[in-house]
């Protein structure tokens, strides 16, 4: 959600805190504002983009080398320069960002204003900087004990950076569901949401855990919990590269993580698959992997397209384990009261792994009893931290927005998964594991060439860029294909697009069909495809036009469609590897001729750390 960076050392933190919040900008950019301590405290913020707050602090100069910066998504209050961070509280004493909620701010700030406290923003974040200031007036304590003191009362979720004009040699972080990570370098550190805004600087990195809190000084990093027991901080290293966070010749990020597919699927199989290509290893199930085998039935959790990768897995676990599988929103499942027991095993997806409805479904199905694995891209995120095993995606980071390597990582990983359970539970015999491994080597390959063909599909996004619906129609494998196209598609373009099973149109979208509403069907040789003609047939009939993904070579569909997009045969259990890179790609090219801002599209945010 919102993105945080703080500095403290002996460089200008002035660029530090801006280049950083260019970095995070994906995780919000609403409003975005800096503080910075000297011989006074100086705070720039405005709403809009890093930029805008740019050209607002043109022409003042700040120098000084510890500050805090942050470029918000709004929870609470709308958009504006008041309510951008940072926050300073009545006396001026303390400064803060915070990403996360506090869910008791309206009882705080009653009771604040009747000690006397004043308000500026209708932000949560402000009544944290103002109790703050009174726990450290009122109890005449440091600010370190008057930030521990105040979060024990806060109720929700927070990662805080908070600076004392009283004791400016210090930064004081804490997290409680909200990330926060901690660069050490020398003689300085770094404070940052995620990794991005480190790298360029250090590769020795602190995660900070739930309820710690870090006192941070130029030379010294004390760690501690909220009760005041001091913690030992474990040093980890970064294994990100500079360039992996750069567009790299590209418009955006998006597209350049759609190119980027062939090479991320093969690094989330790399030294999975033995180098003779005859076995699997997934190491982070190794100690697991007996539970995973017997389970009686697998609940994936997951939201957003990484629910969608998860509808998949439901079709691979059922096809090559024969695990019965239930697919479940993070949201809901966590607020049901869902039956859960040890013989369960209950897979969280994620592309962050910080997701706040995601990570307290993980903890309810610990609580549970539940065997709960991790499908998450970011290394050392809160939810692989937190499951009983699991399985890195490996596929870089994700900048853009709009999730598109993530999605075809996780589905690799769903992948190997079930091959691996579908053979130790000997549903797979020798031969069959062995073709599917093959298979998944293919399809790298594969992408690529459905990547050399993108022009085609820039020419489609040029016939249909100002159609205000879309319909997107798929069977089996590919039915979770067509959500996550036309989730893609409203995304990035604003276009209202619906994703339907082929066979269900008939039940109410049939409705909406005719000349004017564009129907991308799905249509690959599987044991489906006769009916999938019979739909496009239906479609046909109506007037739309069609857009059909085909494989290589398809003549039938070819005469009934309006415009075909081929893709390379494979087997029907990788075929949305393959179906979902035009959809990316047609995604992509018409949010772009309509102008919009595809990496950074309105209202989203990249990692949702709120409920
Ligand atoms: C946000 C992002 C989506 C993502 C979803 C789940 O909505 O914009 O792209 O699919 O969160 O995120 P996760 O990190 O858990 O995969």
């Amino acid at each position: 959600m919102c993105g945080i960076v703080g500095y403290i050392g002996y460089r200008e933190v002035y660029p530090i805190l801006i280049n950083g919040l260019k970095r995070l900008e994906y995780r919000g950019y609403d409003s975005a504002g800096i503080a910075i301590l000297n011989s006074e405290s100086h705070i720039y913020k405005c709403k809009g983009k890093v930029s805008d707050l740019e050209k607002h602090v043109s022409g003042n100069p700040i120098h000084g080398n510890i500050g805090i910066g942050h470029t918000r998504w709004a929870t609470h209050g709308e958009p504006n320069d008041t309510n951008a961070h940072p926050h300073q509280s009545t006396g001026g004493k303390f400064i803060l960002i915070h990403n996360g909620i506090i869910e008791n701010y309206v009882e705080l700030k009653g009771r604040l204003k009747n000690l006397g406290f004043s308000f500026k923003s209708d932000t949560d974040s402000e009544v944290l900087a103002n109790l703050i200031e009174y726990v450290y007036l009122n109890g005449n304590v440091s600010a370190e004990m008057a930030v521990r003191l105040a979060l024990s009362q806060v109720e929700g979720a927070y990662g805080v950076v908070i600076m004392c004009t009283d004791e400016p040699d210090k930064l004081i972080a804490a997290r409680k569901g909200s990330p926060l990570v901690i660069g050490v370098g020398n003689d300085e550190y770094f404070l940052a949401s995620d990794a991005t805004p480190i790298v360029e600087y250090t590769k020795s990195v602190i995660y900070l855990s739930d309820q710690n809190v870090a006192i941070i000084t130029r030379t010294e990093l004390v760690l501690k919990t909220l009760k005041n027991i001091p913690l030992t901080p474990t040093i980890q290293q970064l294994d990100l590269d500079i360039g992996e966070i750069d567009k790299g010749g590209y418009e955006h990020f998006m597209l350049k993580e759609i190119y980027e597919q062939p090479r991320s699927i093969m690094d989330t199989f790399r030294g999975r698959i033995t180098t003779q290509g005859t076995e699997l290893h997934l190491g982070g199930l190794y100690q697991v992997i007996p539970r995973l085998v017997e389970a009686k039935r697998i609940i994936i959790i997951g939201c957003g397209t990484s629910w969608h990768a998860g509808l998949v897995g439901e079709y691979l676990f059922e096809d090559l384990a024969r695990i019965s599988v239930e697919v479940e929103y993070a949201s809901e499942f966590r607020y049901r009261h869902p039956i859960l027991d040890k013989d369960d095993v209950v897979i969280a997806i994620s592309q962050s792994g910080e997701t706040a409805d995601t990570l307290a479904a993980v903890r309810l199905a610990k609580d549970a009893g539940a065997l709960v694995l991790g499908i998450c891209n970011v290394v050392g995120s809160s939810i692989p931290r937190e499951t009983d095993g699991g399985v890195y995606t490996h596929a870089g980071p994700e900048i853009g927005v709009a999730s598109t390597k993530a999605f075809t990582a996780q589905v690799t990983v769903l992948a190997m998964m079930a091959i691996l359970v579908g053979r130790r539970r000997n549903i797979l015999d020798d031969k069959q594991y062995q073709h599917y491994i093959d298979e998944l080597k293919e399809i790298p390959g594969k992408i690529e060439k459905i990547l050399e063909h993108a022009g085609e599909i820039q020419k489609l996004a040029e016939l249909f860029k100002y159609v205000n619906n879309f319909l997107y129609l798929g069977r089996g494998y590919l039915f979770p294909v067509a959500l996550e196209g036309a989730l893609k598609l409203k995304e990035i373009s604003y276009i209202h697009a619906e994703g339907y099973p082929a066979a269900e149109m008939k039940h109410g979208p049939i409705a909406l069909i005719d000349l004017n509403m564009p129907v991308v069907v799905l249509a690959i040789k599987d044991h489906s495809y006769d009916k999938i003609v019979s739909n496009i047939q239906e479609v046909k009939a109506r007037k739309a036009n069609i857009i059909a993904v085909v494989n290589e070579g398809d003549t039938t569909i070819k005469q009934l469609a309006n415009y075909t997009v081929e893709i390379p045969e494979a087997d029907a259990i990788f075929s949305p590897l393959l179906a979902v890179v035009p959809l990316q790609l047609m995604s992509y090219y018409i949010a772009v001729m309509r102008g919009c801002n595809v990496d950074q599209p309105r209202n989203l945010a990249k990692s949702v750390t709120v409920e």
